[in-house]
């Protein structure tokens, strides 16, 4: 298991999600790489100043997150994390693609679980699409 890419979103269950992730990499030697997708704001009457604000939140909450989440890591081969904007499965999976991925490691459940039942959508896009194993956390 050579590279594990784990997804985080700010959930608790995303946050699960990353110490298991931490933990097969420190047992195995495994590199890791932490990824979290902005969503696009999809708000059509947004002006162009207010989609810039918002995404610059969004940007600099998830960079802090993600260093939290690397000094965490602290003592793995190889830590990166990665921010991207857009489709969080389609941006999730392409990574997975080009960093040829032996794993990717998501939460069952992310921000915007109503139905506790089934797994959210991100997940199972991932699981169905995925190029490589998946692990869901729960
Ligand atoms: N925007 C995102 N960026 C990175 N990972 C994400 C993102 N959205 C979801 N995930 C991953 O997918 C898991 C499940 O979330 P999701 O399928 O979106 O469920 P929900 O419908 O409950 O939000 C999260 O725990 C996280 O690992
Ligand atoms: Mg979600």
């Amino acid at each position: 298991m050579k590279k594990i890419l784990a997804a985080y979103d700010g959930s608790k269950e995303a946050g699960k999600a990353v110490q298991t992730a931490i933990s097969l990499a420190r047992e195995f030697g495994s590199s890791l790489t932490v990824i979290a997708v902005i969503p696009e704001p999809y708000l059509a009457e947004l002006v162009e100043l207010d989609r810039i604000r918002i995404l610059d939140t969004l940007s600099n909450d998830a960079k802090s997150a993600l260093a939290r989440l690397k000094q965490q890591a602290a003592g793995i081969t190889s830590v990166k994390t990665l921010i991207k904007f857009g489709s969080p499965a389609a941006e999730i999976l392409d990574a997975a693609a080009k960093m040829k991925a032996s794993l990717i490691v998501t939460g069952s459940h992310g921000r915007h679980g109503a139905q506790r039942f089934l797994m959210g959508s991100v997940a199972s896009k991932i699981v169905d699409n995925a190029p490589c194993s998946v692990l869901v956390v729960k």
